[in-house]
C-alpha cells in the first residue's frame, strides 16, 4: 500500500494531456455486451475501474484486450452468468452490467454496486426504468435478480435527474421491441458518448444530451469502433489545480464547451483564460477572489468538481459558500483540508470556507476519489511536505497522476507505506 508525498508551495507550468472519460468508459464497457461482434473504444483512461470492468467481462466470458489505451472485446462467447459480489463492489458503475445483461440476454444477477462514499445512492430510478420495460426485479441478500420474458418500449419519466438511470435504460431500451422514451433525461456528456457508441452499433437513439430520449429497440447490435471523448472532470481538477499554482498550464485534449460552468467561476475569480477547440490556457492568477458555488446537474457546476474547487477558494480573498445539491454529504474532504490550517465550516449541505489561508504540509487521508483531488491540490498549495493516503481511490479515476504532475514540475511521488502506517490507517 502506497501514500502520495508532496512537496508544494511551488508553482506548476508547462501542458498536460486529458485522458479519456472515465465516467464514459465505465458505461461503455459494459455497453459492448450488447454487440453481437467485437467492439473497439479507443483512447481509454489507464484507471483501475477500466481494469475492473475488464475482470468483470472476462468472469462472464468475454475476450478482452487493452493496449496503448485501446481495448477490444469480443462478446460473442459472453453468457449471463451471476455477478453477485467480488468485484461488482469496487465500483458504482457495475450497475451498467444490469442494464446491458438485462439488453442482451433478458436476466442478469447482480450485487449491489460500491464506488465512493457521498452519502446514500439509491438506484430506485435505474430499478423503476427496468420494471417499466417489463423486468421483474427482487432484492435477494443484497443481490438484484432482473429477468423478463421480453422487454416491451416504455415511456419513462424519471423522478431524478439521474446519469446512471438515463444510460441504464438506454442500454436495457435498444434491444426491447418498440419505442422507449425516457423523459428528464440527464444531459452530461457522458451520455452522448454512450448514445454515440449505442449508434455505431446500430442502436436507434435520437435526443441523447437532451431531457428527452427516444429509442427505437432493434434485434441485433453489432461491432464498432468508438474513441472516447476527454474527460472533463480530470481536465477540469488540471484548470482548478493551474489557477491554484500555475504559472501558465496549458491543458490539452479537452473539450471547452464540457466546462463552461468552471471556466465561468474561475473567470469570476479574477483567473484569465484562453479557449481554443481543444485546449485550455490557464494564465497565472495573482489575486483571486472568493465566489460561491452550488452544483447542478448538467451543464450547471459539476458536484465532481465540488471539491477540488474547494482547496482552491482556501486561496482566495473573501468568504465563499460551496453548496452540494446533489450529494449532500460529499464534504468528507473538508477535516482532511482543516489540519492543512483551511479555515472551513460545514453547515447542512454547504461548506463556507473563509480566506485567504496559507495552507501547511500534513499527513490526510482521501476517502473517496475527488476528495484525492482536492487534497493533491491543497498539497501542491501547502508549505512543506503532505502525505495523502487513500491513493487507491485517486487510482480509479486520475490517469497517471504522479507523472502528470512531475511533468507540470511538482515535486511528488509514491512511498510504500510502514507496517505501522497500514495499522494506523485501519483504524481511522
Ligand atoms: N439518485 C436517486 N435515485 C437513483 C439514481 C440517483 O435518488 O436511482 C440521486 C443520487 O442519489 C444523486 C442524484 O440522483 O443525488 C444524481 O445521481 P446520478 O445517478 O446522476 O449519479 P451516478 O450516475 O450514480 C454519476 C457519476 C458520479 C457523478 C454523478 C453526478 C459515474 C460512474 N458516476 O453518478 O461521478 O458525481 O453522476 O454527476 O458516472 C465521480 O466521478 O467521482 C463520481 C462520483
Amino acid at each position: 500500500m502506497e501514500k502520495l508525498k508532496i512537496a508544494g508551495g511551488y508553482p506548476l507550468k508547462g501542458t498536460v494531456r486529458i485522458s479519456g472519460a472515465k465516467n464514459s468508459a465505465v458505461a461503455l464497457i459494459p455497453a459492448t455486451i450488447l454487440a453481437e461482434s467485437p467492439v473497439t473504444i479507443e483512447g481509454l483512461p489507464d484507471i483501475s475501474d477500466v481494469q475492473i470492468l475488464k475482470g468483470l467481462l472476462e468472469e462472464i466470458g468475454g475476450t478482452v484486450d487493452i493496449s496503448n489505451n485501446e481495448m477490444t472485446v469480443d462478446p460473442t462467447s459472453m453468457i449471463s452468468m451471476p455477478l453477485p459480489n467480488g468485484k461488482v463492489k469496487k465500483l458504482r458503475a457495475s450497475y451498467y452490467l444490469m442494464g446491458a445483461l438485462l439488453g442482451r440476454f433478458k436476466k442478469a444477477v447482480i450485487g449491489l454496486p460500491g464506488g465512493c462514499h457521498l452519502g446514500p445512492r439509491p438506484i430506485d430510478q435505474h430499478i423503476k426504468g427496468f420494471e417499466a420495460l417489463g423486468a421483474k426485479i427482487t432484492n435477494e441478500q443484497g443481490a438484484i435478480y432482473l429477468r423478463a420474458d421480453e422487454l416491451r418500449g416504455a415511456r419513462i419519466y424519471l423522478d431524478v435527474v439521474s446519469v446512471g438511470a438515463t444510460i441504464n435504460i438506454m442500454l436495457a431500451a435498444v434491444r426491447a421491441k418498440g419505442r422507449t422514451i425516457i423523459e428528464n433525461a440527464a444531459k452530461e456528456p457522458e451520455i452522448i458518448d454512450v448514445a454515440t457508441l449505442l449508434t455505431s452499433m446500430g442502436a436507434n437513439i435520437k435526443g441523447a444530451g437532451t431531457d428527452v430520449i427516444r429509442i427505437d429497440g432493434v434485434d441485433h447490435l453489432h461491432g464498432c469502433r468508438h474513441t472516447i471523448i476527454p474527460d472533463r472532470i480530470e481536465a477540469g481538477t488540471y484548470m482548478i489545480l493551474g489557477a491554484a499554482v500555475g504559472q501558465g498550464l496549458l491543458i490539452d485534449n479537452v473539450i471547452p464547451e464540457h466546462l463552461e460552468s468552471l471556466i465561468a467561476k474561475l473567470r469570476e475569480m479574477g483567473v484569465k483564460i484562453e479557449e481554443s477547440d481543444e485546449q485550455v490556457f490557464i494564465n497565472p492568477a495573482e489575486k483571486l477572489k472568493a465566489v460561491d458555488i452550488k452544483t447542478l446537474v448538467y451543464p450547471g457546476f459539476p458536484t465532481d468538481l465540488q471539491q477540488p474547487f474547494t482547496s482552491l477558494l482556501t486561496r482566495a480573498e473573501g468568504s465563499a459558500v460551496v453548496t452540494d445539491t446533489i450529494y449532500g454529504a460529499r464534504f468528507k474532504h473538508i477535516d482532511e483540508l482543516r489540519r492543512m490550517n483551511a479555515n472551513i465550516k460545514v453547515e447542512g449541505r454547504s461548506a463556507i470556507i473563509n480566506g485567504a489561508v496559507q495552507l501547511n504540509g500534513a499527513k490526510v487521508k482521501a476517502s473517496d476519489l475527488r476528495a484525492g483531488a482536492a487534497l493533491v491540490i491543497a498539497g501542491l498549495m501547502a508549505e512543506g511536505i503532505t502525505e495523502v493516503t487513500g491513493l487507491e481511490h485517486i487510482d480509479r479515476g486520475y490517469s497517471h497522476i504522479v507523472e502528470k504532475l512531475q511533468g507540470l514540475g511538482a515535486t511528488v511521488w509514491r512511498e510504500e507505506m510502514t507496517k505501522e502506517e497500514k495499522e494506523q490507517l485501519k483504524n481511522t
